[in-house]
């Protein structure tokens, strides 16, 4: 999959959903930023961004049967209806696509949690989907974070949904707890 293929399936899956559209296009256009500063492959770190969004607008039911052709049953109940997106599109590549790509793969499976120890290219999704310029909320600090720490980035990421999802009392999923934990460590226990 190359960065051609990404962006017609980007647009097949989400051309009539603008927002979430050009939000896709704005994550590919900081990830490939982030992925030259810290010298890894630019084109891989474009395809999962263009992507990672693709099932978004899945019904729930659907994406559920989707992810466990690839994922055990534990692993898709414990996903909400805002995250399941992140394991039903790894299946969707892997199935209709026949992407196998792992350093692609990778990062659209974890963008929605973050997990502990992620690889240079996981970490630049996840921030980037959270610091892309046409969010509705404030993240340009973060943003600018990820140029100089990223792992700094992607704790400040954690640490910012975790208090918006505690605020809307909302469960934080287990894997960006361990997250959380494992960055705060690796950074010397900051904020
Ligand atoms: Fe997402
Ligand atoms: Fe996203």
């Amino acid at each position: 999959m190359n960065q051609e293929q990404a962006r017609i399936l980007l647009d097949k899956y989400l051309l009539e959903h603008p927002t979430r559209h050009r939000h896709s296009l704005e994550t590919a256009i900081l990830s490939s930023s982030l992925a030259q500063v810290y010298q890894v492959d630019f084109e891989k770190a474009i395809v999962a961004a263009l992507l990672h969004d693709i099932t978004k607008f899945m019904p729930y039911e659907e994406a559920k049967s989707l992810a466990l052709s690839y994922y055990s049953l534990e692993d898709v109940m414990n996903r909400s209806k805002d995250t399941i997106h992140a394991l039903s599109c790894v299946a969707l590549l892997r199935k209709e696509y026949h992407v196998d790509d792992i350093e692609i793969l990778g990062p659209i499976e974890q963008h929605t949690t973050g997990k502990a120890s992620m690889t240079t290219l996981e970490k630049i999704l996840f921030v980037a989907d959270y610091a892309e310029p046409s969010r509705p909320f404030p993240n340009q600090l973060i943003r600018e974070l990820a140029f100089v720490d990223l792992d700094k980035a992607v704790l400040e990421s954690l640490l910012v949904t975790k208090q918006y999802l505690e605020k809307h009392h909302i469960a934080i999923e287990s894997s960006s707890i361990q997250a959380i934990s494992y960055y705060q460590k690796r950074l010397g226990g900051i904020q």
